[in-house]
């Protein structure tokens, strides 16, 4: 049996600032065509196809590593190491289900689709207020329609939206090793994580004394066999479900109109059948151009797969983005096409196994409820000059994204 130490892998460096764009895909298209399924990063493996990631993914011998992150970052106090100890990703075995199941009932489905009103108004007054056919997406559009949804669906007021967004942007950055290593964001971090705590406590006690039709009062409703959440565990919660629920629903819709900007007569063909056609192209975008283009996992133990052993304690991260491109999953994996009938099951973008993305229904409702809006009053969308994409370490984002209409 080979160690994986032994092998002869090529080099990515997930962290490298510059990997973005067009890089990023010329780099990672070039690992898928190399023929390995394995590539080696300065601090962990990085596994490429999809079977294998899936395999690493649900791995009961495997863990999220985000307190050894922490650790190795030096973040070993404050607000912000109580809330990565807290954080549902860090939970393992009993503690993790029993999380789940006291959160799960507040995001089905159901509960997502509930909201799709509230979101459609959102982005009734968010194109009220634009006024103009040139501007830039990002922070007219895909900016504040995630953090005002998720107040909404917090119960929190719409003014605090802007506060919330930038909770999230700052915490969200825990999982960033670019801004892990640099000592005045890790800083900026740990007062966002107090500043949250501050804010959200009081909110929780009102939801107490004046229930209403809301997270926060759905989750300290929420019983499971006998057990209620812990205060401590219901604000940390909350705040994973802010953290998790604004950069990256920003992101993502940023990439959609992105790439179908690009594509003008799939963009017709959206407009053209709405009710067929948005969610098909939600999850192809999910699949083409993943903002969680890595997620992480540790060894607990030895594991053997593949004629290889992998030592316990070994990290790898898990990439989507080549993972999504795995042509035995997908056929012509390379075209980004949202008339391509495929499974929207199987891309990673959403991770697998016990940790798989609690707020998918709630980001797919998003995602397609922005797609629709748009496609039904966007007759043409071009980009029009400047687009700002972030590295794809931590979330795939896009700073800036210039466009033009036509209605
Ligand atoms: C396009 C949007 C989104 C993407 C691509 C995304 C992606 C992910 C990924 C990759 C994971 C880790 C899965 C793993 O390691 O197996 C995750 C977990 C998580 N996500 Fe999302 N997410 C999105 C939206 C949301 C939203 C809207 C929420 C909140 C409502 C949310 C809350 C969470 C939470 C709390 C976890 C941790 C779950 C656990 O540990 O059990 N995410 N997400």
């Amino acid at each position: 049996m080979t160690v994986v130490t032994e092998l002869d892998l090529p080099e990515l460096d997930p962290a490298d600032p510059g990997l973005s764009g067009w890089r990023w895909h010329v780099e990672a298209n070039g690992l898928l065509d190399s023929g390995n399924w394995l590539a080696q990063g300065p601090l962990s493996l990085v596994v490429l196809d999809r079977e294998a990631g899936e395999f690493f993914l649900r791995s009961k011998s495997a863990e999220f590593p985000g307190q050894l992150i922490a650790d190795l970052f030096g973040v070993k106090d404050g607000p912000l190491r109580e809330q990565i100890d807290a954080n549902i990703i860090n939970r393992r075995g009993d503690d993790h289900r029993r999380l789940r199941s006291l959160v799960n009932p507040a995001l089905t489905p159901r509960a997502a689709n509930g909201w799709r009103p509230a979101m459609r108004e959102i982005l009734e007054s968010l194109w009220v207020e634009l006024e103009t056919d040139q501007f830039d997406f990002v922070s007219r559009f895909s900016r504040p329609y995630p953090s005002q949804t998720i107040a909404r669906v917090m119960g929190a007021p719409a003014s605090d939206a802007q506060r919330l967004h930038d909770w999230s942007e700052w915490i969200q950055r825990q999982f960033d090793p670019i801004a892990l290593s640099d000592p005045e964001m890790v800083q900026t971090m740990q007062a966002k994580v107090a500043e949250f705590y501050e804010w959200v406590d009081p909110l929780i006690e009102k939801r107490r004394d004046l229930p209403a039709d809301d997270l926060i009062t759905t989750l300290i409703r929420t019983e499971e066999e006998g057990e209620r959440l812990s205060d401590q565990e219901l604000r940390n919660l909350v705040l994973n479900i802010l953290v998790g629920g604004v950069d990256t629903t920003q992101s993502q819709l940023s990439h959609a109109v992105r790439l179908l900007a690009g594509k003008p007569d799939q963009w017709q063909a959206l407009r053209e059948d709405p009710d067929e056609m948005v969610a098909r192209a939600v999850s192809e975008v999910l699949r083409f151009e993943p903002i969680t283009a890595f997620t992480a996992r540790q060894l607990t133990e030895e594991v053997e797969y593949r004629d290889v052993s992998f030592p316990a304690g070994t990290l790898l991260l898990v990439c989507s983005f080549t993972g999504n491109r795995d042509p035995e999953a997908f056929e012509d994996p390379q075209e980004f096409n949202i008339l391509t009938e495929r499974d929207r099951t199987r891309p990673l973008t959403f991770g697998a196994g016990i940790h798989y993305c609690v707020g998918a229904n709630l980001a797919r409702a998003e995602l397609e409820e922005g797609l629709r809006f748009l496609a039904e009053h966007v007759e043409k969308i071009e980009l029009n000059g400047l687009t700002e994409l972030q590295a794809v370490s931590g979330i795939y984002g896009i700073d800036r994204m210039d466009v033009r209409i036509r209605t």
